[in-house]
C-alpha cells in the first residue's frame, strides 16, 4: 500500500509542474486582455461594446481572424493596424503570445 502511494507521488508532482504554468498563463492572459483589449473587443472577443462598434473592431472569434496565422495576428497586436493600437511597447512579447492563445480559446468557446 505504502509503496503504491509513493509511486504516485512523482506522477502527482509531474502533473502539478505541467498544469500550473498552463493554468497560470491562461489567468495572466485573461488579466492582460481585460486591462488592454476588453474596451474594444469585449469580454468575449465579439467587439460588441460601445467603443468596439464605434471603431469597427473585428470579432476576434470570427473565421476572418482565426484563419490568420499566429505570426500575422501577433504583428497586428504588436504594431497595430488602422484603429487598433500598437501594443508592442506596452506588452511583453511573451505576454502577446499568451494573448494570442487566449484569443484562440475565446474562439473555441463561441
Ligand atoms: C481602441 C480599441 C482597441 C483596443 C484597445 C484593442 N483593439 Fe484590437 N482591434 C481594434 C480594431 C478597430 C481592429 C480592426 C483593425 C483594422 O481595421 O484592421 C482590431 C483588430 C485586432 C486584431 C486583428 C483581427 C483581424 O481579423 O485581423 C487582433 C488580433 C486584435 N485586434 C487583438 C487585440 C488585442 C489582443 C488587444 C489587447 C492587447 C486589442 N486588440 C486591443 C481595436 C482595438
Amino acid at each position: 500500500m505504502r509503496v503504491r502511494i509513493l509511486r504516485l507521488i512523482p506522477a502527482a508532482i509531474f502533473t502539478c509542474l505541467v498544469l500550473t504554468p498552463v493554468l497560470s498563463a491562461q489567468m495572466d492572459a485573461a488579466k492582460i486582455y481585460k486591462t488592454n483589449c476588453e474596451l474594444c473587443h469585449g469580454p468575449d472577443g465579439s467587439g460588441n461594446t460601445g467603443t468596439g462598434k464605434a471603431m469597427h473592431a473585428r470579432d476576434l472569434r470570427s473565421d476572418e481572424t482565426q484563419k490568420q496565422s499566429d505570426a500575422a495576428l501577433t504583428e497586428v497586436i504588436s504594431k497595430g493596424r488602422g484603429k487598433m493600437p500598437a501594443f508592442g511597447k506596452k506588452i511583453k512579447p511573451e505576454d502577446i503570445t499568451k494573448l494570442l492563445a487566449y484569443i484562440r480559446i475565446l474562439a473555441a468557446k463561441k
